[in-house]
């Protein structure tokens, strides 16, 4: 599994200090949680009705499918880091319900390559 910290995240010190993650994948009626847990407050899991995996990291109640994990790997990736955990046990909770999606609020379209092979000026200024 992977997931991309942003360096300001409050979260990712905590889980690298763990050395484990569980991943929660929550149900359609559960969008109070994921607005909840993407909110940066101190305690996420206070009032929280949730047990422990067999690795010791929280899966809450009534989500669909969890994914427990090890920290495998972290690179540095500018303004984001790239973790990757290694799978230890996963499980589908509750397959009654549809697991919530995250839908982006705006899209656009990319605009056009014209040349193959070449980069411009300002995209190999920034790879640079
Ligand atoms: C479209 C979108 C993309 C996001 N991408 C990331 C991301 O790549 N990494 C990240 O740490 N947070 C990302 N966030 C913010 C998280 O959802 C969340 O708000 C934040 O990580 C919670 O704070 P914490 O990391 O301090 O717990 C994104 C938010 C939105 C709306």
């Amino acid at each position: 599994m992977a997931f991309f910290p942003d360096r300001s995240s409050t979260s990712w010190p905590r889980i690298e200090r763990a050395g484990k993650f569980c991943v929660n994948v929550l149900a359609s009626p559960q969008q109070n949680l994921c607005r909840r847990f993407s909110a940066k407050v101190g305690d996420k899991f206070a009032g929280l009705e949730y047990r422990l995996s067999n690795n010791g990291s929280p899966v809450l109640d009534d989500i669909v499918a969890w994914i427990d994990c090890a920290l495998d790997v972290v690179h540095e990736a500018g303004d984001h880091f790239i973790v990757l955990g290694r799978v230890i046990e996963l499980d589908i909770a509750r397959a009654d319900q549809a697991p919530l999606r995250v839908m982006p609020v705006d899209v656009r379209p990319i605009p056009r390559i014209r040349r193959r092979g070449r980069c411009s000026p300002t995209l190999s200024h920034r790879a640079n």
